[in-house]
């Protein structure tokens, strides 16, 4: 069976004029099974880099992504596009909710640019934002929202076409920690519930215990791999800790 995600030796350099900065380098991953899994690692080791590449919003200079069977790094630019709207949701840092949109409409938006029916939209929108305890704040704009309300709604989004893989960028990076538990949580339960792959990038050591592998990246490459299950409370936070270092 094709794995879910494989990376394989891949390489990012961003160009700034004469400049070179090379963000991953020989990179190399691989998913089988559904669930939550984690990407750690410090400030710099190129773990928005490669979410980014998972998500096709850019390309690889070298080495194949492969998400489900399909390599990403051979699609054209359609397919990409294709890709990128109904076989992956990603959650970011900032929500990037739109601020003149309700939540709902912020939940529903993708639909709309892809032509899904308004009645299927609202109806899977609503239903969406009932299963993240948000019921009650559809026609909330995002500025009446708490951060964690407005990083649930940014996740019902990223469900809204029911993806079987969800990316997730420091999704925590602003909000406080008991917060960030509750979506880790909910990440987490997601996973578990829709058989679907979550894999959330972060730099944060406490996240680990709620995943189930955990990939450290450093200097643009997997430095090490381990399963949370695999470890006892102290040797997870000992591990857990190089994502800072
Ligand atoms: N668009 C870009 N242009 C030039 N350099 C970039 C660009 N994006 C990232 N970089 C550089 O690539 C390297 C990896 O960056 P990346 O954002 O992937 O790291 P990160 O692990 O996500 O860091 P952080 O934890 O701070 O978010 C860094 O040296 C960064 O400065
Ligand atoms: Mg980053």
């Amino acid at each position: 069976m094709d794995p879910i995600v494989s990376i394989d030796d891949v390489t990012k350099v961003y160009r700034l004029g004469p400049r070179r900065v090379t963000a991953l380098q020989g990179a190399t991953l691989r998913i089988d099974r559904p669930g939550f899994d984690a990407i750690m690692g410090p400030s710099g080791s190129g773990k928005s880099t490669l979410l980014h590449l998972l998500g096709g919003l850019d390309r690889p200079d070298a080495g194949s992504i492969q998400v489900g069977g399909e390599r990403l790094d051979r699609l054209g630019e359609r397919g990409l596009d294709a890709y990128r709207r109904r076989r992956v949701g990603i959650v970011f840092q900032q929500f990037n909710l739109i601020s003149t949109l309700t939540a709902l409409e912020n939940v529903t938006l993708p639909g709309l640019l892809d032509g899904m029916p308004s009645g299927v939209r609202r109806e899977r929108g609503l239903a969406l934002l009932e299963r993240m305890g948000l019921a009650d704040r559809a026609g909330h704009r995002p500025d009446a929202l708490s951060g964690g309300e407005q990083q649930r709604v940014a996740v019902a989004r990223a469900l809204l076409f029911a993806p079987p893989l969800i990316l997730a960028d420091e999704p925590t990076g602003n909000l406080d920690s008991a917060t960030s538990e509750q979506i880790w949580q909910l990440l987490a339960d997601l996973a578990a519930a829709d058989g679907s792959t979550v894999v959330m990038v972060t730099h944060e050591p406490a996240a680990a215990v709620h995943c189930r592998r955990v990939f450290m990246l450093r200097d643009g490459r997997i430095t090490e791999t381990f399963d949370v299950e695999d470890l006892d409370a102290a040797e997870l936070a000992t591990r857990a800790q190089h994502a800072r270092s």
